[in-house]
């Protein structure tokens, strides 16, 4: 049977105390609603619509909706009304309702749930200990009559656990009917969708029910701790097919991906991570403790040592890494770098066995293979307008503390003394410096104090 989507996202989430709609708030670095979009071109369906109401605009620009309909519901008049705006575009036999703060539904459930609404209605539920705040499933000696909610539940009602959990599949030719006959005479003045259960019954098709198997599956986030809640269970989603992949976490529970992470062999990562955009790890590497990496590409038998920042950059193999170490957007490193505290490198080629060890800036520059960088090296790469490169060729040695002021070549083989401001290219294989010498004044007495 062919099936159309309809996903409810018009809501404000009053209790996210926040201007932003709740379905934009992020989880695992991606918008909420975006989880149920996917989850419904999963399914195949012939269309989806996305219900949208408060900031409509801002909701439809932050995602990526290729086949989704947006629908403006102007006012939330209830879940009812809702689907009512949906109809126009209600082109499936089956019509599936989501829900756009619901994002761990599960595949297999809703299949499931498509499969039993052939005969007419599914209602995907669920057995909750405390059931407050859900509308009661309502049945009878044959089976579902009811949805009732929590507001307009007696108090022999309120006692049954088995809830909705939102999510159902009707016969779209039913649903219209059963739409166009729901009232708003109830204790919130709402067209509820749930009462279209009653008219079901009434008309005697069959009611069924799928009972979700975990309830962080049909949970929904309404509030900054759910939206907490939500991002654990999404992060223990993705650390375990990490681990099960032969990843070693050292506590999955503080590990955080935000994007994807593809791993090869023997990758051990240390406490406080935080994996962004698209990751790419090699085999037998290591990355030490609370580092960031974000859109890069670490080869074979690299260490990234602890507190280490890499934005979109390429590793060789063998290298070490940090810890404290910046690499910025642009940098790619060749096989055995090291790379060491408190240096920055932004923009650059490194070329094999180099070795940039401690509090260094290197911008726009292209370096050499077997250069040995002295601490406190800076390129100065920008004149205040424009940046300019750097480069230092195979085999250099550069003394601690010095400036290169590019554009500027460093020889090959050439040494610069410490301390030094280079402004001219240096001759290959030799050493240049631009210190001033050192003298000692005879007889110097310090001054005193009146
Ligand atoms: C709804 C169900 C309840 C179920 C619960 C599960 C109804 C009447 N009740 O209650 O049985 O147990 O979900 O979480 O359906 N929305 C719109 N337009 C509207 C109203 C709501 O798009 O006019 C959207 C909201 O943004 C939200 C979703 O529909 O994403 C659910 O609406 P909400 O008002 O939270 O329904 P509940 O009271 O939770
Ligand atoms: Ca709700």
């Amino acid at each position: 049977m062919s099936l159309s989507v309809v996903i409810l996202a018009a809501g404000k989430g009053t209790r996210m105390f926040s201007e932003q709609p709740k379905v934009l708030h992020k989880l695992a670095d991606q918008p909420m609603l975006q989880y149920v979009i996917d989850i419904a071109n999963e399914l195949n369906p012939k269309n989806t619509n996305v219900i949208v109401g408060y900031k409509a605009k801002e909701v439809k620009h932050a995602l990526s909706h290729e086949g989704v309909n947006w629908i403006l519901q102007e006012k939330q008049l209830g879940t009812g009304d809702a689907v009512k705006y949906a109809i126009p575009n209600l082109i499936g036999q089956q019509t599936l309702i989501l829900y756009g703060d619901v994002p761990l539904v599960k595949i297999n459930e809703l299949k499931k749930l498509i499969k039993t609404g052939e005969k007419g209605l599914s209602i995907l539920t669920f057995n909750k200990i405390n059931p407050t705040g859900y509308g009661r499933i309502v049945r009878g000696l044959n089976g579902v009559e009811a949805i009732v909610e929590e507001k307009d539940c007696s108090d022999v009602q309120k006692e049954i656990n088995e809830v909705n959990t939102g999510i159902m599949v009707a016969d779209t030719k039913h649903l219209i009917n059963w739409l166009s006959l729901i009232s708003n005479i109830n204790s919130q003045k709402e067209y509820y969708l749930t009462d279209i259960v009653a008219l079901a019954k009434k008309d005697n098709i069959e009611i069924n029910t799928i009972e979700a198997d975990s309830e962080i599956t049909i949970s929904g986030v309404n509030s900054k701790i759910e939206l907490a809640k939500m991002e654990r269970a999404i992060q223990l989603k993705k650390t375990n097919a990490l681990m099960e992949q032969g990843v070693t976490l050292l506590d999955p529970n503080r590990t955080d991906i935000r994007g994807n992470v593809d791993c090869g062999k023997d990758v051990v990562i240390d406490v406080g991570c935080i994996f962004e955009g698209k990751v790419k790890i090699g085999k037998n590497v290591t990355i030490g403790a609370y580092s960031i990496l974000n859109d890069c590409e670490i080869l074979n038998d690299s260490i990234i040592k602890p507190y280490s920042h890499l934005e979109n950059v390429k590793v060789g193999k063998k290298n070490i890494i940090g810890p404290y170490a910046r690499l910025r957007p642009g940098t790619e490193t060749n096989d055995n770098v090291h790379i060491g505290n408190f240096v920055e490198i932004k923009n650059s080629k490194i070329g094999a066995d180099t070795k940039i060890n401690h509090l260094s800036y290197v911008g726009d520059s292209i370096v050499g293979k077997n250069v040995n960088v002295g601490a406190g090296t800076i390129t100065c790469n920008y004149d205040g307008v424009t940046k300019h490169q750097t480069v230092i060729e195979d085999n250099v040695f550069i003394g601690s503390n010095s400036q290169l002021v590019a554009p500027v070549t460093i020889g090959a083989g050439s040494t610069i003394g410490a301390g030094s401001t280079i402004t001219k290219n240096t001759p290959v294989n030799e050493l240049s410096l631009s210190r001033a010498k050192q003298t000692s004044i005879p007889g110097w007495e310090k001054p005193k104090k009146n």
